[in-house]
This record gives structure tokens, sequence and C-alpha cells, in this order.
């Protein structure tokens, strides 16, 4: 590892961060402050001013001593243990990854796809220990089952970094970079409670086709959806996974349609590749679907599909789960490197989406949201 190179870049964050306003939220999202904003980067642009200078002339350094790095061999070595390649929004986070630890900029990525399979996750991650990897970054496919390898990384003296759904039974971990699952199944409950209020839909009966059980993603989702069903009195007629994938999707909702006909107004898919295939058995089963349809159709991942799925009146709200986590990984890692101690849980900025009718106001333990209308040019920008 080159600790030249990354105290370099851990400058060049620090002031990009300065002129993107970075840590002047007082929201829970940790933006990434080596990417500014777009609206920080047009500002910077009309008006040139010595920090942005500053930031330029590091960045070139940067990009000097990456290339110096690899020429001399020095690189970062990184092994990357990845849920799998189950929806649109995993290839999204291994693209981001990918992009931000590729060999121009410095790094050697060790990536493996473990296919959804929790004993091929751990031996993953053992053979980077016995690599002797400078950092392991790991999507954990389950929240539990993970303290034993973890103190093997700890003894090795190799930093982790944990991505996107959590660890929930060991802390011997550098730090995390995700999503609140819990906030994103709540948002859709209490989105729904504001929507079927504004048109007049008195009783809700739904079904949840939920994600890989025991990923803290589902666990999340089904919990904050849970909560608020439970505190209006619906019903929730069935939850049963569909592991995250279209086919898993398509096969729980056949199943629905044929056990719950005409019983239910709600179908809740735990991401976009569930949603897609939930409409084709619902296509298939002459179920209306959609805003001013039978059934409200919710998701959750907001990928470019799923929004184009919004954008044409087939799914009534989609919350977003961010999968750019890479960005902020090598925040950690600059950190980690100039021996700092970095934030122990960084939370990713995410939006709720929808088309105008059905965009209501709604708040989550009392903070109003905002929702965002679903444009041409909203889903241009999107992963
Ligand atoms: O852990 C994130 C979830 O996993 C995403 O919602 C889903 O699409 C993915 O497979």
């Amino acid at each position: 590892m080159k600790k030249k190179l990354l105290s370099l870049v851990l400058s060049a964050v620090m002031v990009a961060g300065l002129v993107a306003g970075c840590g002047s939220s007082a929201s829970q999202t940790t933006e990434p402050a080596a990417e500014p904003t777009e609206a920080a980067a047009t500002e910077a642009a009309a008006e040139p001013t010595e920090e942005v200078a500053d930031v330029e002339a590091a960045e070139a350094e940067i990009a000097k001593e990456a290339a110096d790095a690899v020429a001399d061999g020095e690189t970062i070595t990184i092994g990357f243990a990845q849920v799998g390649h189950e929806s649109d929004w995993r290839t999204a986070s291994t693209k981001s990854c990918q992009d931000v630890f590729s060999a121009d900029n410095g790094y050697d990525l060790t990536f493996v796809d473990c296919d959804n399979d929790s004993a091929a996750q751990l031996e993953a991650v053992r053979g980077f220990i016995e690599q002797g990897l400078d950092y392991i970054i790991i999507d954990p496919i389950v929240s539990t089952g993970w303290d034993t390898v973890l103190t093997e990384c700890e003894d090795a003296g190799i930093p982790v970094i944990v991505i996107d759904r959590t660890i929930d039974d060991s802390d011997k971990y550098a730090a995390w970079v995700g999503s609140n699952f819990k906030t994103e199944g709540l948002a859709a409950g209490e989105w729904l409670k504001a929507y079927a209020e504004k048109n007049g839909i008195k009783e809700i009966n739904a079904l949840v086709i939920s994600g890989t059980t025991g990923a803290s993603a589902q666990i999340g989702r089904s919990d904050g959806f849970k909560e608020i069903a439970d505190r209006e009195g619906w019903t929730i007629l069935d939850e049963q996974t569909g592991d995250f994938t279209e086919e898993g999707g398509q096969q729980v909702m056949e199943s629905y349609c044929k056990s719950y006909d005409g019983k239910f107004n709600v179908v809740v898919c735990q991401n976009d590749n569930e949603a897609f295939g939930a409409m084709t058995a619902m296509d298939n089963a002459g179920v209306k679907y959609g805003p001013g349809n039978d059934v409200i159709l919710i998701s959750f991942d907001a990928c470019t599909a799923g929004l184009e799925d919004v954008k044409a009146g087939k799914i009534t709200a989609d919350f977003e789960c961010n999968p750019l986590a890479a960005p902020f990984v090598e925040e950690v890692i600059a950190q980690l490197a100039a021996g700092e101690e970095p934030e122990k849980e960084v939370y990713m900025e995410e939006h709720w989406y929808a088309l105008p009718d059905a965009i209501v106001d709604f708040s989550i333990d009392g903070e109003a949201q905002t929702m965002t209308e679903v444009t041409d040019d909203v889903i241009a920008a999107q992963y």
C-alpha cells in the first residue's frame, strides 16, 4: 500500500468536501466528498476559486501518484465478497466498486461473486485473508454468522469495510456504508397511508414479496412496513420470499394470484426485479395494477428500469436504495491509511419516487418527507 498516495487522496477529499459543502447537512447522509454534488460542480465551473484550483491540483497529483504506484507495483490490494448478481441494483453496486477500485486508480481488486451462498461468502473472505490483502469489503448476504471470520480478519490485521447490508452479530469491522432499510419500509407504509386517504381507499389487504430471508435489507423493509400496517390495522395476507430475483417475484406472485384471487389491493415487492416478475404474473392472471387500477404496486430500489415502470403507470411508488457506495468506501480507506478513525456508520442519500398523482405528503417519525417526480431526466440520471 502506498501511504503517500492515500494521504494525498485524503487531502483532496477534504478540500473537495469543503467545496461541496460536506458536513453541513443535518441529515444522516454523508456525501462522497471525492464526488462533489452537481450543484457544487456547476457553481465551481461558474466561479473558479482557489479551493477548486487546489482540488484540481491535488487530483492531478493523485492521478500521477496512482500511475506511479501501478508502475512500481505498489497497488492497494482489496478483496470484495459481493452477494451475487440477483438484481439490477446488484449490477450497479458491482460496477460502482469495479470503477472506483480500478487498476488505473491504483488498486488491485479481487472480486468474488458469492451467488447468494453464505458459505461461499465466508470462504471468499478467508481466501482474502490467506492472500494477505490490504482491505476486505463485504456485502453480507445475511446479517448473522460473522463474528468468527471477522475475528480472523482482525487477527490478520486486515481492516474490513461492510457495505449495503448490515452485520448484526459482530462489530469487528472498521466501517459500514449503506442504506437505512427500516426507514425505507417505514416510508413505503407512511406513503401508502397518505395515498389511500387521498384516494378514499378504506381497507388495505396487502401481499408482500420479501427479499432474501435474513438479509438486513429484507428484515428492515419488512419491519418498517409491518410497523405501519399494525398501527393502521391493515391486513398483511401473506409474506413469502422472492429472493430479490425476477424469477422469484414471478413465482410467488403466480401462487398469490391463485390463493388470493380478488382479495388483495396492495402488492409490496422488496425490490424492482421482484416487481418485474410480479407484473408478469399479474398480467398473465389479468390483474390490473398501478395508479388508478385495482392493485397498488409498491417497489424498492428505484433502478432505471423500475423508474421506467413508474413513469409507465405500472409501479405506483418506488423507494430508493442507493447502490453507489464505492466512493464512500474509498474515503474510509483513505482515512484508515492516514491513521484516522472513520465514522462507524455512513448512511447514503435516498429518494422516494412517484408520478404527480401519487405524490403525497407524509412524515416518518415526525420528519416530513419529500417525494421526487419521475421524469425522463430523473430516469436518465439513475443507475
Ligand atoms: O441489499 C440490497 C438489496 O439487495 C437490493 O434491494 C436488492 O435489489 C438487492 O438484491
